[in-house]
Formats: C-alpha cells, sequence, structure tokens
C-alpha cells in the first residue's frame, strides 16, 4: 500500500504505513508508533483498558461527535480523518497532570495500573462529550472498564470528584488538542460536540493492503457499485464499527468496505409517526435520540423502555462506535446471537429497510429480516423504523445477564401487550412477545400470544395457559457456556408474569406485586475509617501509592513496553485440540513455508530438562510441552517464532497436529473420584477424638459445598521477552512473582548454568497467584526459543490463550460430619476436602484448606481434616490469592451455618457461642508451608507450629460491627421486608473471620539499599515484587522512617535475580512483612554506621546529605544488602468481620450487594490508603469467586469454554457493593508485626463469604415462601442461574393472590 495517509493523535499526524493492514487496529498502531500508555488486556471490546477517545466528523451533517472507544476493535485505516485523543494527551510528569489523574492519585484510584489510562481515557471523553455530567453518568460510563485491583470504589469516587470546572481550568491552561501548554491555537477550547469539522481531504477510495482490499465509499451509490463489481465467490464483508468481529470473528475476507464514510447511511430522521435511523447510526446514538423522541413525540413514550434496555447493551465504548445494523445483521448471520438489539425491534414492530446493489429497497419485518441473505443477495441494510404505539400499549423489556453490566444477556424480553385496562385488563388483539437467548430458531412466542388474546389478564386461568405455552414453546438449547436450559426456560415464565403483575398494579397484593419491578441500585458510596499515629510517620502516613501519578498518565513502564530489538522474533503457542489423547505427529512445515515464519520450537528442542518446576515439593512434573500425551485442551505443544505477531498466529493456524487414542476427558472432581486417587496424597489432620465427639453430640449435621474454580484475571497477560547475551546467557524480562524461580526454571530447561540466566522485572500489571510458577510455561519456552534462535523472542499471550493454557484457582469440594451437643458447643468435626489440582500435582492447596479449617475461630475439642487432591484433564490449577485459606474458611462458615440452621439457632449467636477464646493457639498449616514454599519444604523444621493469639479481637470486632453496622435493627427490618414481598428478598450476614497467617521460619527476601553518596538519594531493590499491592510504598515508608529521610529520596528499582538472588516468593501476603522488615534491617545498619561516624568526627550537626557524603569519603559502607534470617519474621492471627446486605429478585436471580460493612485487623496499618485498597479490591474480588465467576468446560471436548470477557465475568463497576464501609481496627497494634502492622493482602478476600451467606439467607426465605424449610446445599459460585433455581419457583407458584 502506498499512500500519504495520516492519522492525527494527540494533535500530531502520524503516517500509516504500508504494515497497516485491512485488519489493523488501532490498538496495534498507538503501540506501533510509541503511545505505549494505552494497554490492551482482551482484545474484545470486554476490559475497557484500552480506551482513547475519537472525535469524528458525522459524514452526514459534516459536525464532529467525540465520545470514548475501544482501541482494540477501532480499525485503524478508519481512522483517517479521525483525532484520536490517548492517555499521552492529558498529562504527565513533566508538563503537570490532568485533573482527572490528579483526582484518580488523590482518592487514591490505582494499584497494579493496568487499568488506569482507560479509566481516565473514559472519563476523559465524558467530560468531552457533555458540558456537565452526573454522578450517575460517571458510574454508567465506567461499565466496560474493568479493575481487577481496587474494587472500583476509589476510581468511582475520584472520577465523580470532577467538576465541569476542573476540566476547564486545564483547558485554560492546556491544550486539549495536543496536550502541551495553550498556545491559543485553537482558542484554548476542546472541540465538542457539534463543532463543525475542519474540511478533510476526501479518503482514497481503495486501499490494497496485505490483509485485503480496503474501499471507503462516501455515497451509497459508489458502496452499491463496489458490490455490484465483485465478482462472484469474492468474500467481503462491510465494515461499520468493526465491534462485530470482537463476537464473531468471521473472515477473512479478500475485500473489505467501509461504510462509515457515507453520509446516508448515518441520518436520523423523525416524522410525527416515525423515527428513521441510518445503518451506520452508533448504539449511543439511537439512545440519545430515542431519549428524545419519548418525551417530545407522542406514541413513542414507549422508546424510553427502549432507552433502559439498550443501555444495558455492552459496554460505554462498544455501544459508541457500534451501529445498530452491524448488531443486526450479526443476528441474522448468527441466529444464535442474544441481540438486545432485535429482540427490542421485535417487540416495538421495528421495519427495516434493505437495498440491493441495483439500488432496489425492500422493507421488511423483524421476523422476515432472519431469512434475507444478505451477503449472499450483495444486501445492505439502509435503516430501521419505529413507528407510534397507541396508549393502552404496554411496552416492557428485559435483560437477564449474570452481571450488572457489559454480559451477554441470559435470556432477553420484549413484551407489546394492548391491554384495555377499564375491561378487567383484557388483552386487545395479538400481543408481541419475544425472547432472545433461547436457540437459533426461537424469536417469538406465537403460541403464547395466542393463549393471551382476549383474555383478561386478572384471570388466573388466563395467566397459567400462557405460562403453559411458554413451557410447550420454549426450548431452550443446551450451550457449554450458557446458563442452563432450566433457568433460561423459567426466565421466559418470570418475565412474562412480572410483566402481568407490572400491568395490574395496585390490583394484586403487595407481597405478589414485589414480582412486578426490577431490582433498582442506588448510587454507590462509601466510607473510610482509620487510625493515624503521626509519630510514626511516614510509617503509617495515609498516602497514594508512589507510582499512582505515572500509572494514571500512562508513563509507567511494564515488560511490554520494552521496545522492539533487532533480530526480534514474537511466538504464538501451538496449542492441543484434545484434552486426553496420545500426539502422533506434528506437522510444522505448513507454518515455515508461511513468510515471515522463522521456526518452530517443540519438545524435540529442550537442550535441558523437560521440566517448569525446579525446586520441587514434588516429584511429579510440569513439561514445557508434552512428550506424547496431551493432557488438556490448549496445552501448549510448541512455539511458532515468526518476525510479527500476525505471522506467528497464521504460522499456528497452519500446523498440522493429529491424535490418536483419543479419550473422554475428566473434567470434575465427581469424575476423578470415580479412579483410584493419585499417589502423594497427605495424612489426615487428627486433633482429639472425633469418633468421641460424636458420641457426645445430641445433633449431627452431614454435608457437602463445592466450590469451583477462579481464573485470576491479572491484566497484564503472562509476558516474557529473552535477549540472548553475548556470553551465551539470557537476559530475561519477565512479569513473575519469583524472579529467581523463573531463573532455575529456564536454566533447567535450557541446560545453561543458573548464572548465565539474569531475570528481572520491574513491576507487574496484577498477578494474584498466577504468576508464581505458571508464568514459567511462557518463561521456560521463550528462554529455550531465544536460546536455540540466538534471537530475542517475546511472548505476550493473549486473554482467550492465557486463560485456556494457565491454569487457576483450584476447584474444592467438601464433604463434612459435624457433632454438637444440647448446649449448642461443638463436639467433633470430620470433613474431608479434595482439590482439583488439573492433570498434574504441582500446586495443592487442599491441606492448606484442611489446616486453616482446623485453625479457624472456632473451638472444638475434636477434629478429623482429610486433604485429598484429585487428577482431571484440565489445566494445572495454582495458588490464588489466599489459597487454600479461602477454601478453609469458606467451609467452616458453611459449616456453621448447617448447624445453626440444624439446632435453629440465630447463625452469628451460634457462632459466638463457640469462638475462639483469649490465649488460644492457633495450630499452624504445617502442611500448608511446603506448598507454599518449596523451599520450606526442604527444610521441614522451618514451619512454625503454632501462631499463639494474645489478644483475641474478634469478640470486641463483633461487638463493635454489631453496633456500627446497626445489626439489629436492620435485622428487623429485613423480616419485616421478607413478610411483605414474596419475589424480593433480603439477607444479612456477620461473619467473623481469623487468618492463620503463618510464614515459614525460613523465608529469605534479599534486599538491597544503597544511599547515593553524592546527594544522600536512596536506591532500592527489596525483593519483593509490586503487583499493584503496594509493596514498593510500604518498603518506602519504612525505609524513609528508619533513615530519617524524607520519602521523595527514595527510589525503588527493578528486582532481579542477582541483587535480589534466591529470594523467594512474593505471595501469601508475606512481601510486605519480610521486604519491609529486611529494608528496615538494612536501612537502621546504614543509619548506625553513619550515625558512628558522625560521633567519631564531631558532625552532629551534620545533615543528611552531609554526613552521608562524609561516611563514603571516610570509607564507610553506605549500602546494605540484607538477607532474613531464620525465625526473624513472625507468624500471627488476622482478624476480620464483616456485615453484609443483599438484596434478590427471586424471579430472575439476580442481585444487589445492597451494603457490606468490613472491619479488618490490619495492626498498626504501614500505609492506611494502600490496606484500604487491598481490603476493598480483596472482598470484590472474593465477591467474584462466590458469585459471578464460573468456570465451565465443554463436556465433550474438555475445552474450558468460559475463555473470554464475552462469558467469562469477574465483578463490574456496578456490582460492587453499594454502599461499602471499611474500617481498620483502631487501636490494634501488632507487638510481633513489623512496625506494629499486619499484612492486608490476602485476608479481607475471605470475608467476602459474607456475600454468600447474606445469599443464603435470602435464598432460604423464598424457599421458606415455597414451603420449603430447613438447610439446603449452596454451592458457589452463586451465578444468578443457580440462585434462581434454589429459590424454587415454580410456574405453579406464579400466580395472582
Ligand atoms: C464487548 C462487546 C459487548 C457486546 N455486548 C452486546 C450486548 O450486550 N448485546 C447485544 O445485543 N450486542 C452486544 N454486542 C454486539 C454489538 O452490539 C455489535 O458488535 C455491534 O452493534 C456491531 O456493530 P458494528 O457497527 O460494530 O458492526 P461491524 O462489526 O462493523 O459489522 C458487523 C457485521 O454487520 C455487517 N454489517 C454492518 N453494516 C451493515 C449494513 N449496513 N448492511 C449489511 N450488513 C452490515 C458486517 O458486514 C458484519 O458482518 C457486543 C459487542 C462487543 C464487542
Ligand atoms: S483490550 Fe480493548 S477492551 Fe479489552
Ligand atoms: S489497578 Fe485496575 S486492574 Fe489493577
Amino acid at each position: 500500500m502506498s499512500n500519504p495517509l495520516t492519522i492525527k493523535i494527540n494533535g500530531t499526524e502520524y503516517a500509516v504505513g504500508s504494515d497497516v493492514t485491512a485488519t489493523s487496529r488501532l490498538a496495534n498502531f498507538l503501540s506501533a508508533n510509541q503511545l505505549l500508555g494505552t494497554t490492551t488486556t482482551c482484545y474484545e471490546g470486554g476490559c475497557g483498558a484500552c480506551v482513547v477517545m475519537a472525535t469524528v466528523p458525522d459524514p452526514d451533517t459534516g459536525s464532529n461527535r467525540t465520545f470514548t472507544v475501544n482501541s482494540c476493535l477501532v480499525p485503524t485505516l478508519a481512522c483517517v480523518g479521525w483525532e484520536i485523543t490517548t492517555i499521552e494527551g492529558l498529562g504527565n510528569m513533566y508538563d503537570g497532570y490532568h485533573p482527572i489523574e490528579i483526582a484518580l492519585v488523590k482518592y487514591s484510584g490505582t494499584q497494579c495500573g493496568w487499568c488506569t489510562p482507560g479509566m481516565v481515557m473514559n472519563m476523559h471523553g465524558l467530560t468531552q462529550s457533555k458540558s456537565n455530567w452526573t454522578p450517575e453518568d460517571v458510574e454508567k460510563q465506567l461499565d466496560g472498564s474493568l479493575c481487577r485491583c481496587t474494587g472500583y470504589r476509589p476510581i468511582l469516587e475520584a472520577l465523580k470528584s470532577i467538576t465541569p470546572q476542573d476540566i476547564e481550568v486545564i483547558h485554560r491552561t492546556k491544550c486539549p488538542s495536543t496536550g502541551k501548554a495553550c498556545k491559543g491555537c485553537c482558542s484554548g477550547k476542546a472541540k465538542k460536540e457539534g463543532a463543525v469539522s475542519e474540511k478533510k481531504a476526501s479518503p482514497p477510495r481503495l486501499l490494497s493492503t496485505k490483509a485485503g482490499n480496503w474501499h471507503q465509499p462516501v455515497t451509497l451509490q459508489e458502496l452499491y457499485d463496489i458490490l455490484s463489481g465483485l465478482a462472484d465467490g469474492t468474500t467481503y464483508t462491510l465494515v461499520s464499527g468493526n465491534t462485530g468481529q470482537a463476537v464473531y470473528s468471521d473472515g477473512p475476507y479478500s475485500e473489505y468496505i467501509y461504510t462509515r464514510n457515507i453520509g446516508e447511511l448515518s441520518n436520523v430522521t423523525m416524522a410525527e409517526d416515525r423515527v428513521t435511523f441510518g445503518a451506520d447510526v452508533s448504539i449511543t446514538r439511537v439512545i440519545e435520540e430515542l431519549n428524545t423522541v419519548a418525551t417530545s413525540l407522542s406514541g413513542f413514550s414507549y422508546a424510553s423502555q427502549l432507552v433502559e434496555f439498550w443501555k444495558q447493551l455492552g459496554n460505554t465504548g462498544v455501544r459508541n462506535l457500534g451501529a445498530w445494523a452491524g448488531n443486526i445483521a450479526m443476528k441474522v448471520a448468527h441466529p444464535e446471537f442474544p441481540s438486545d438489539l432485535f429482540t427490542g425491534m421485535l417487540a416495538a414492530g421495528a421495519v427495516v429497510t434493505t437495498a440491493t446493489p441495483d439500488g432496489a429497497t425492500t422493507d421488511h419485518n423483524m421476523e422476515e429480516l432472519l431469512s434475507v441473505d444478505l451477503v449472499g443477495e450483495k444486501r445492505v441494510i439502509l435503516s430501521m423504523s419505529l413507528g407510534v404505539l397507541v396508549d393502552d400499549v404496554v411496552f416492557r423489556t428485559f435483560k437477564v445477564m449474570p452481571r450488572a453490566i457489559n454480559a451477554k444477556a441470559d435470556v432477553n424480553a420484549g413484551f407489546n401487550i394492548r391491554v384495555d385496562t377499564a375491561n378487567a385488563y383484557t388483552v386487545q388483539g395479538t400481543p408481541v412477545i419475544t425472547f432472545g437467548g433461547i436457540n437459533a430458531s426461537f424469536v417469538r412466542a406465537t403460541a403464547t400470544e395466542a393463549a393471551l388474546v382476549d383474555k383478561s389478564l386478572q384471570d388466573p386461568t388466563a395467566l397459567q395457559g400462557a405460562l403453559d405455552a411458554l413451557a410447550s414453546e420454549v426450548a431452550p438449547d443446551y450451550q457449554p457456556a450458557d446458563a442452563s436450559p432450566e433457568y433460561r426456560l423459567a426466565l421466559t415464565q418470570n418475565l412474562l408474569y412480572k410483566t402481568i403483575l407490572g400491568i395490574l398494579g395496585d390490583s394484586v397484593s403487595p407481597p405478589i406485586s414485589s414480582g412486578a419491578t426490577s431490582l433498582q441500585r442506588p448510587l454507590s458510596s462509601g466510607t473510610q475509617t482509620f487510625d493515624t499515629i503521626p509519630e510514626n510517620y511516614p510509617v503509617g502516613l495515609p498516602m497514594h501509592k508512589l507510582e499512582a501519578p505515572i500509572q494514571c498518565s500512562g508513563e509507567i513502564d511494564y515488560i511490554h513496553k520494552h521496545p522492539t530489538l533487532p533480530g526480534e522474533l514474537y511466538g504464538v503457542f501451538l496449542t492441543s485440540t484434545q484434552a486426553n489423547a496420545q500426539i502422533t505427529s506434528i506437522d510444522p512445515s505448513p507454518a515455515l513455508a508461511i513468510p515471515g515464519v522463522v521456526d518452530f520450537v517443540g519438545v524435540g528442542d529442550i537442550t535441558g530438562v523437560n521440566k517448569i518446576n525446579s525446586l520441587s515439593w514434588t516429584d511429579n512434573v510440569q513439561p514445557v510441552f508434552p512428550e506424547d500425551r496431551v493432557s488438556y485442551y490448549g496445552q501448549p505443544l510448541g512455539l511458532v517464532l515468526a518476525t510479527d505477531r500476525g505471522s506467528a498466529i497464521a504460522g499456528k493456524n497452519a500446523i498440522v497436529v493429529t491424535y490418536s487414542d483419543i479419550q473422554p476427558p475428566v473434567l470434575t472432581i465427581e469424575q476423578a473420584l470415580q479412579n483410584p486417587l493419585p499417589p502423594g496424597q497427605f495424612t489426615p489432620i487428627v486433633d482429639g477424638d472425633v469418633a468421641a465427639g460424636f458420641a457426645a453430640s445430641t445433633t449431627i449435621v452431614e454435608g457437602s459445598i463445592f466450590r469451583g474454580g477462579q481464573y485470576h484475571f491479572h491484566m497484564e497477560n503472562h509476558v516474557t521477552l529473552a535477549i540472548p547475551t553475548d556470553e551465551g546467557g539470557l537476559d530475561v524480562k519477565c512479569s513473575s512473582q519469583w524472579l529467581s524461580e523463573t531463573q532455575r526454571a529456564i536454566a533447567q530447561v535450557t541446560g545453561l548454568k543458573h548464572g548465565d540466566v539474569h531475570v528481572s522485572c520491574k513491576r507487574m500489571g496484577g498477578a494474584f497467584g498466577a504468576k508464581i510458577d505458571q508464568c514459567n510455561m511462557v518463561a521456560t519456552a521463550v528462554g529455550l526459543a531465544a536460546h536455540k534462535t540466538r534471537r530475542p523472542v517475546r511472548v505476550q499471550l493473549d486473554l482467550h490463550t492465557n486463560m485456556t493454557m494457565i491454569g487457576g484457582r483450584e476447584p474444592h469440594v467438601c464433604n463434612y460430619k459435624v457433632g454438637v451437643d444440647d448446649a449448642g458447643l461443638l463436639q467433633a468435626i470430620q470433613a474431608t476436602i479434595i482439590s482439583d489440582s488439573g492433570y498434574a500435582a504441582i500446586d495443592i492447596s487442599a491441606s492448606s484448606a484442611a489446616e486453616t479449617l482446623r485453625n479457624c475461630c472456632y473451638s472444638c475439642p475434636n477434629w478429623e481434616i482429610t486433604p485429598q487432591f484429585v487428577l482431571t484433564n484440565t489445566a494445572i490449577t495454582t495458588w490464588c490469592r489466599g489459597p487454600g485459606v479461602v477454601e478453609g474458611i469458606f467451609f467452616i462458615e458453611n459449616i456453621m451455618d448447617h448447624v445453626a440452621t440444624a439446632l435453629g439457632m440465630d447463625p452469628l449467636e451460634f457462632r459466638q457461642k463457640n469462638l475462639i477464646q483469649d490465649g488460644a493457639n492457633v495450630g499452624v498449616a504445617k502442611q500448608m508451608m511446603p506448598l507454599r514454599s518449596r523451599l520450606a519444604a526442604m527444610n521441614p523444621q522451618s514451619i512454625p507450629s503454632q501462631v499463639h493469639i494474645p489478644r483475641n479481637l474478634i469478640n470486641d470486632m463483633i461487638n463493635q460491627i454489631l453496633v456500627t453496622a446497626e445489626v439489629e435493627t436492620r435485622k428487623a427490618e429485613i423480616a419485616t421486608f421478607n413478610q411483605n414481598n414474596l419475589w424480593k428478598k433480603k439477607g444479612l450476614s456477620v461473619m467473623p473471620q481469623l487468618y492463620p497467617y503463618a510464614i515459614p521460619s525460613v523465608y529469605p527476601f534479599a534486599s538491597l539499599v544503597s544511599v547515593n553518596a553524592a546527594d544522600g538519594s536512596v536506591t532500592i531493590s527489596h525483593g519483593g515484587m509490586e503487583s499493584g499491592q503496594g509493596l514498593n510504598t510500604k518498603v518506602a515508608q519504612i525505609a524513609a522512617k528508619e533513615l530519617g529521610v524524607p520519602l521523595n529520596s527514595i527510589t525503588l528499582v527493578a528486582n532481579n535475580s542477582h541483587a535480589n538472588a534466591n529470594s523467594q516468593v512474593t505471595g501469601g501476603s508475606y512481601g510486605s512483612d519480610v521486604a519491609g522488615y529486611n529494608v528496615g534491617e538494612a536501612c537502621k545498619m546504614i543509619k548506625a554506621r553513619i550515625e558512628a561516624l558522625k560521633k567519631e568526627k564531631g558532625l552532629t550537626k551534620a545533615t543528611w546529605g552531609e554526613s552521608v557524603l562524609q561516611a563514603f569519603l571516610n570509607g564507610v559502607d553506605i549500602s546494605q544488602r540484607f538477607v532474613n534470617g531464620p525465625d526473624e519474621i513472625n507468624s500471627y492471627a488476622i482478624f476480620g468481620v464483616a456485615c453484609t446486605e443483599v438484596e434478590l429478585d427471586v424471579l430472575t436471580g439476580q442481585f444487589v450487594v445492597t451494603r457490606a460493612d468490613i472491619l479488618e485487623d490490619a495492626g498498626n496499618s504501614l500505609s492506611p490508603l494502600v490496606d484500604i485498597g487491598q481490603i476493598e479490591g480483596g472482598f470484590v474480588m472474593g465477591q467474584g469467586l462466590v458469585t459471578t465467576e464460573s468456570i465451565l468446560y465443554d463436556p465433550t471436548t474438555g475445552e474450558k469454554v468460559t475463555n473470554s470477557t464475552w462469558n467469562y465475568n469477574p465483578p463490574s463497576a456496578l456490582d460492587i457493593p453499594a454502599d461499602l464501609r471499611v474500617t481498620i481496627m483502631q487501636n490494634a497494634p501488632n507487638p510481633i508485626g513489623i512496625q506494629s502492622s499486619k499484612v492486608t493482602g490476602e485476608p479481607p478476600l475471605c470475608l467476602s463469604y459474607s456475600v454468600a451467606m447474606a445469599l443464603r439467607q435470602a435464598v432460604a426465605s423464598a424457599r421458606q415462601d415455597a414451603g420449603t424449610t430447613g438447610w439446603f446445599q449452596m454451592d458457589l459460585p452463586l451465578t444468578t442461574d443457580y440462585l434462581q433455581r434454589l429459590c424454587l419457583v415454580d410456574a405453579s407458584r406464579l400466580t395472582l393472590s
């Protein structure tokens, strides 16, 4: 392609080179042009990391529209003529930060910082597209921006604090186009909505690119001409917003026809009785226009329902970019697509006009449209129009989805029912009842519609007739990644029922009418309470993270920002498409024939040992690539190396792998238990005599709970860059929580001596345990590839590969038997905890779960807990924030609820009765240690046997939360609410927690503190890995205090396997204790030497800088390395209490966490704002674990089907507790903690079980209404699907009285 095209980004024109193709995305263009502040995670519009702002001329009016877009979706070539603003166009450390960035810093809205530029740009887009905005606007703007770290609360607060005045100030001082100091050249005004765009030269109509031709017609006739000119059999696609690629990756095509420059397709026209939208009108604009007509044109009040419905479609970026016609064309091409637009348009009676290339137009109703062959006939959608609906039509729409927003509908629905309210609510004519999400052929419930004709909606038999008709005609299909067919059928009935209840209004009695409405989530809010002790400052100073400003401006460095090196190769993994089969052959030759593909690295290339785990507690092997048999779908088989990513992907797709002996995959613990347990099982933990305990019990309960896995969802996918050194070694940059293990693993696989492998990492964009050892799946393959090819090799996994190739948190089952006496005191607990290790037992946490269960906050004289693990045909599961401890705590709380139910006791009262007492010793997870620390495994004596609890805070904390959270009053209110509402239920839980924080006595970090002689500034690399948890900040606070220097004199530099050699894992929440201790000790030693010199030389009045210089000049070492020795870091108990309230929609299973009060024990917090961030972020991550995050497999192939943002649902900003009140326990110093503190990384996540406990209460109330009382098994996660089914709503109960 030779053309002089440019794209304007932040005021600068960037040339579009020949490497840009018809399928290139803006995000790639930004990174290729070193605009690296924009991050990417999903490349499918689902995470919001990549959001930028675009000012785009409207071809119809010539005016500009400014909005946010997901740069991972926008075709690069579409951006010619646009003005793009990226994070680099806002503030920076040299010219000053933008008010949005400043606010995010001030409110501690960053942790790993990966999502941050997207958050900033999202807000910037809002401020540039609206002159004023409300807090609600801000929350909604963030509907597509995922953050795994913060729990969103500080981000929401920060962004809500931004006012139009803040933005005006920046415009007075800074150019909105260039981001530089304002020179007045554009009158100091942002180009806001509606301003007329500069006259651009017409875009070239045709560009030939390496990936097909890119056509850019500007009139309909030109479009028709292009289509007419396509030879038969030519593959083509129309491109509007290009978002459809993220849902169905159809193609590739030879012709890409971009339609957004065609004025005729971009207009909106309004007549008295009709509103018409051109095909390229974005969904956002459809919503805006409908919002206007809903109130301005008579007969259009129903449009307000469509507005609310379609605001729930995708997310802001997708709605801004995607056009309605693209969505409808997708529905036509893929009838199973649960299009929200289609369902709403069908219900509203929309008419779509299409045209063939000869210009002949046809009007279609929505059902007719489904049978049109758009592509085959080269038919173009021109417009859709909506007409008036008479006043007595009731129009209602629903979208039921697995989380609050930004998710595919489980079922969507539209109801258009004309009702004569004066005549017993009789249905007039045939209603329209539409559902999406049922199966590929179902869109309209015609039998149900017929059943309602002329029927009174007050007539119970008419209602039952309609429900029966639904049951007979709705046949949801089974799709492995979708909600269950039973649930989807129930939803159709329940949504019809909801609609009828809404129509009947007050004529239905209140308990039943509670089904009429959908849940309303209030605007979120929060409070944070903590002590400060100024005399300890800067330790304990409430400060933002040190890196926060550069995170907000996108200046921060991650591994992917390392510039491309000469000769660098990009690697893409070839992964298996069988889960349990023999590999017969792998033939890379077709790949090697593809231009750009350089090599294929497979198992035969391993020059060392085929094993990524090195200093292991187990003999089990995790290979880099399998030798002969694949053990799970998605297992890496080799690495394709090419000069660019596109060629590497093409190479991967070309490789032929053949399999034999294909066996059905074992995917669940239940299936695995059909086989004998694998060797290497643990011995049971026995304490007391359970037989005697059961004999002394008057009540015995038995039960089970299953807790599914969790994907870590670190937003920086696994990444490694390996560079051969001049001496034959490797210089490796790897996002790893354990650099020394990564070093060992690469050395082991390549056969290099360990000292020749140098690994470094400055920070990670999130990790949560996924990068402890499983990062070495990538690191070893990349190291091997670089060693083989003698060229730099880089791999950054795409989200899909990351989710399928690398395992997540282990699923667990707990089967238990518990005895309790007449007084309600626990007598015996016997349990088996079984974890699913994946295909090899490498990172097991069943034993840790067992130890935690045994060492919980409840007292029982007799225990027998058996940890077991099983193997399945899934990726090796690994540690994930609080591994084992989370499960132990969840399971014991489930047990406590079970026994309380059996005894008919209040769950809190039962818990309080059985709490451990002051002065107790809690045994430590003896078996947990080897699993958390492989070095400890080699030295079992290093494992402490008990954690002493000198002061048991639990009772105090429960009593405090009972008052601050007004528990008794709210419980009474909830009881009344539940009595008065049949279809909405509330629940409130109080959950105490003891987190047995136990660190092996041998757990070294190597920290290095260097004072710079000439100015006294301090450089530290501390051996712990910063992943967003605020480790650097806490360490700097300790160093500044111990040295007596200002915080800003401290610089943290990248850890590496030399300066920080042999450091242990940053995991288990140990980082701040170990790194903080070591740096503190090193600082004390330096300080002591300097003080000694000052005394010796009589320099008592010398400043720090003068003292340091004198020390240097006198030969005093002003650097210090410190490695903690055995027993220098203490183990202790960490307490927490949470009180959580939920409201549940019994008919849909949707819920809102209305309020959560968290009281957490952090000792004297090292850094309260950082700790608040850990508490909130941990709780919300845990909320995802217990509710929305479900991992599913195809039972036949073994493929993990929850492998994208389209079907895996971590909490969004609109899922978090609406009212989140966090308190750090006051006046609770930890006498044996670092600077009297306690760690906060993992314990708060466990408190999220309180969400499940509250939901249990809400469900129990619903079941009681269904006539079922008593205990019920409640597995996790509590998806909307599962919750609704637990509520036992049978269609026969959908009555009117
Ligand atoms: C993250 C994400 C979340 C989403 N969530 C939802 C959701 O919750 N609910 C929902 O309903 N949808 C959802 N979608 C789908 C989204 O609405 C569509 O991707 C979007 O509307 C497609 O419009 P587009 O302009 O991007 O089309 P494109 O991607 O450009 O095109 C899509 C298809 O439409 C065809 N096409 C485009 N214009 C015409 C035309 N004028 N005539 C004929 N064919 C045409 C193209 O050839 C192509 O095959 C989501 C998408 C993403 C990426
Ligand atoms: S990378 Fe673009 S939305 Fe996720
Ligand atoms: S700070 Fe948001 S993803 Fe890490």
